[in-house]
């Protein structure tokens, strides 16, 4: 059983040449008793012909009997296919194989979904293609991706060794962190009662491997949160995950372009400009209304603050006077809004915290607004000078604080750009890919309800030197070295330069987080202890394997880029974990289980 040839190889030079070809029935027509199947292995695929006039009648009805996706090997000889009969969508087009020899290696059943068509599979429901994801995964474009994926994986690898790096593994049995999301725990048969925790990122192993002198140090690190999905996130997921000694924040970033402008090179081919945009934390703010901006079009915000300080619109002014500010986007080309669509955009923006959305539409030559009526001549130039509004703009504002001010028309400037895409008047370009570093976030972040300070990234990322001072007095004005690497309004990765001083690290725990010194102890002891021998300045910063494998297949879902994936209902339906335990193994794990629910 060995084939001669994978079914992409075959060209017109064969012709005349006896082939083996291994692989499944793809696809299958009977042209007047003359059977064309089209045989498909992991490279492609190869048109097979069944003539009745040179093939004993047994064989020519084995083959009219296969159902689609049986296993099979055909040996037969290829010639050039009659003329106006090429298929120009395959590399192997222009031949067909004369088929000598038919052995069925295994018969399929009749399929769920088929996997022959594009098109059919798309509308494919995804529950079924997840139930049966083998057969997903037949389809060229699921098998592109893998493909996509692992050859990335190298590259990455590749990369990494030149540039001196280790790989190294450390466990997934880990215990508690405080990354944030919450943590899927393992119970411990031999010590009752206590439990592992799956690491959310290999953060703190990293920072001790710099410990241990390894300087330079990498892995593809599989990382578990239970936190709520999405299409781009999945409780079990990929990093690239990186920790270098004795650097700062420009090594980083121009290790990071190195890297990417190789994986970009390996699987598009394409060559990425580099250095890349950055831009602060505040000003992705000011200007997108969001921490990871797409900026392949525009649709800014601009600041009125200043020109609707003492305006008779109450709205506004009284939002400054209570140390808010006045913003607003200019959604060209979208003045077409139905009442009833503008209504659903005021919906979706008091979803997020806005109290409303003044808006005006320009049409007819006219600013059509409930509340233009109270704008002054001034006001009104100062919009249409900085907005340039023309014909057919829809100008919406929002005022407010100024975090919730940005956030919401930075939520309402994604969705017009939304519906401006459907409508065909926002182009971007597919094959644009627009990265940033957005830098100077803030170190730390309030918690209302806590009535504390929370780290906005972790509690190992240093302080910007000079603003070291203000941890205890302004802890608000304290900027991290902190870094993310954004690519067309996806966050790709973050990281940052940690701390390495013990003391300062003790700071951040004790008086900034307050987190009791016991507790301290009991979570971070090793990591202090081992900060007291030595440890080297040093950063790193993780990449979503997952996500950059999305945007690399130009895939919606990181679902997609993931042989088997679980639902966002956290479940895998083709072995239908998770599942109960038997009362045996709950017993030897010390576990009693109050109410087993399954859905
Ligand atoms: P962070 O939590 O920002 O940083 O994660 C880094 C990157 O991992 C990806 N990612 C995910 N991908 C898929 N599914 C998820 N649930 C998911 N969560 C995160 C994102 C994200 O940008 N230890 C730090 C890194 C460091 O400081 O070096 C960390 O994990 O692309
Ligand atoms: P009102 O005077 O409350 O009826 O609001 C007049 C218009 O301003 C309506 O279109 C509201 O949606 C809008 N609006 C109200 N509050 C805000 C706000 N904080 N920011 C932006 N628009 C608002």
């Amino acid at each position: 059983m060995k084939r001669t040839h994978h079914c992409n190889a075959i060209r017109p030079e064969h012709a005349g040449a006896i082939v083996t070809l291994t692989g499944w029935v793809h696809s299958k027509r009977d042209l007047g008793g003359v059977l064309f199947i089209d045989v498909r292995d992991r490279e492609g695929r190869t048109q097979t012909v069944f003539d009745p006039s040179d093939l004993p009648q047994d064989v020519c009805s084995t083959a009219a009997a296969l159902h689609s996706e049986s296993v099979v090997e055909i040996t037969g000889r290829v010639r050039p296919r009659p003329q106006g009969t090429d298929n120009p969508k395959i590399a192997t087009g222009q031949v067909e194989v004369v088929v000598q020899k038919l052995t069925v290696l295994n018969h399929a059943d009749v399929l769920p979904f088929p996997v022959d068509d594009p098109e059919a599979a798309n509308k494919v429901n995804e529950e079924l293609r997840l139930k049966h994801r083998y057969l997903d995964l037949r389809r060229p474009e699921m098998a592109r991706n893998l493909r996509v994926r692992s050859k990335a994986a190298t590259a990455v690898r590749v990369f990494m060794d030149s540039q001196g790096f280790l790989e190294v593994e450390t466990p997934t049995l880990f215990k508690s962190t405080p990354e944030g999301a919450r943590e899927f725990l393992v119970p411990s048969r031999i010590h009752p009662g206590q439990f592992y925790a799956l690491p959310q990122s290999p953060q703190q192993f990293k920072q001790i491997l710099m410990v241990s002198g390894i300087e330079r140090y990498f892995q593809l690190a599989r990382c578990y949160r239970d936190e709520d999905l999405r299409a781009d996130r999945q409780p079990e997921f990929t990093q690239i995950d990186i920790e270098m000694s004795f650097i700062d924040r420009e090594d980083l970033y121009s290790l990071i372009e190195g890297l990417l402008k190789t994986v970009w090179k390996t699987a598009l081919n394409m060559d990425i400009p580099a250095p890349f945009r950055r831009i602060t934390f505040q000003e992705a703010l000011d200007r997108y209304g969001i921490d990871k901006p797409d900026t392949r079009f525009g649709m800014e915000l601009s600041d009125f603050t200043e020109d609707f300080r003492s305006s008779s619109f109450k709205v506004f002014s009284g939002a400054v006077q209570a140390g808010g500010v006045v913003k607003a986007i200019n959604a060209k080309g979208l003045a077409c809004a139905t009442q009833g669509q503008i209504e659903t955009m005021t919906e979706y923006a008091k979803s997020f915290g806005a109290k409303g959305l003044a808006f005006i539409k320009v049409e007819a030559g006219e600013w059509k607004s409930p509340i233009v009526k109270f704008f002054t001549q001034a006001e009104k130039d100062a919009l249409k000078a900085r907005l340039q509004i023309e014909e057919g703009d829809l100008i919406l504002f929002a005022a407010d604080q100024w975090l919730n001010a940005c956030e919401i028309l930075g939520k309402i400037r994604l969705y017009c750009a939304e519906v401006l895409k459907g409508q065909g008047k926002l182009v971007i370009d597919p094959a644009r890919f627009d990265f940033l570093w957005v830098v100077d976030f803030p170190l730390l972040s309030f918690d209302k309800e806590m009535n504390r300070w929370y780290s906005s990234h972790h509690p190992f990322t240093a302080p910007v030197e000079e603003d070291i001072p203000l941890l205890k007095t302004n802890p608000k004005a304290v900027r991290g070295q902190h870094y993310d690497i954004v690519v067309n309004g996806v966050e790709l990765g973050g990281g940052s330069i940690r701390i390495h001083q013990p003391k300062v690290q003790k700071t951040v725990f004790e008086e900034v987080l307050q987190i009791p010194p016991e507790e301290t102890q009991l979570r971070f002891g090793y990591m202090l202890d081992a900060f007291r021998y030595g440890a080297p300045p040093h950063g790193g910063i993780a990449l979503g394997f997952d996500r950059m494998i999305a945007i690399l297949c130009g895939t919606q879902s990181i679902r997609d880029v993931i042989a088997f994936p679980k639902t966002a209902k956290g479940t895998c339906l083709m072995t239908d974990s998770p599942a109960g335990a038997s009362p045996r193994q709950l017993r030897d794990l010390h576990i009693e289980v109050k109410a087993a629910k399954k859905d």
